[in-house]
């Protein structure tokens, strides 16, 4: 099944929700995505320290085809943007269906509302035991990569936990999504 999946993937046919149906569309932004952009806030030296600091991740939320709306992510305690949230776990991440091929394809601009995007809100927190298996299940499935990153890193996993959401997905402006309408959604 999943190989079907990526072979849709990969024909740039995604099942993409309508975009008023903005907690299914949240969902299957945050499984399409492999990557997304995390703001901090910066701990570095002025004129950044004090001010918002986005920066790239991998994350993933399950295997392909199976996942479950957590943005799990592989850290280390040397990256800068970690930095910062050692220090303040506060964070913003943002996912793009620009990052598929469905906007281009469709012809929408990266910033038009149709090229569905999605901003969280929440507090970034290592995750351990179960959890912490499921995430490197999740991550290593999607991000091979990964399993050769130098071990004196000390990688450990991580995930957003999530207390709001935006969308953007259709015409009309910005709508909030509940958490609890966020993961008893079904994205596909
Ligand atoms: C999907 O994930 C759930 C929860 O992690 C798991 O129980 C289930 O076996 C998975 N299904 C498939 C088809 O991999
Ligand atoms: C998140 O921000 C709030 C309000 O600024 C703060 O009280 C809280 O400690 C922060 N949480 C973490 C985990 O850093």
């Amino acid at each position: 099944m999943w190989r079907l999946w990526v072979l849709l993937l990969a024909a740039g046919a995604l099942r993409v929700p309508p975009g008023k149906e903005t907690a299914r569309m949240a969902r299957f932004v945050v499984h399409a995505c492999d990557w997304g952009a995390l703001a901090t806030i910066s701990t570095q030296e002025p004129p950044v320290r004090g001010q918002p600091f986005a920066n790239v991740f991998s994350i993933s939320d399950g295997e392909v085809s199976n996942g479950t709306g957590v943005p799990y992510m592989y850290l280390t305690a040397l990256d800068i943007s970690v930095k910062d949230l050692l220090v303040n776990g506060n964070a913003s991440l943002t996912l793009s269906l620009a990052q598929t091929s469905y906007c281009k394809d469709k012809g929408y601009d990266p910033q038009d509302p149709l090229c569905a995007h999605v901003i969280f809100n929440g507090v970034v927190e290592k995750v351990t035991g179960a959890e912490a298996d499921f995430a490197k299940m999740a991550l290593f499935s999607r991000h091979p990569e990964m399993n050769d990153w130098p071990v004196d890193h000390h990688w450990f996993f991580a995930k957003l936990s999530i207390s709001n959401i935006w969308v953007l997905s259709h015409f009309g402006g910005i709508e909030t999504v509940t958490p609890k309408d966020y993961f008893n959604a079904t994205p596909w």
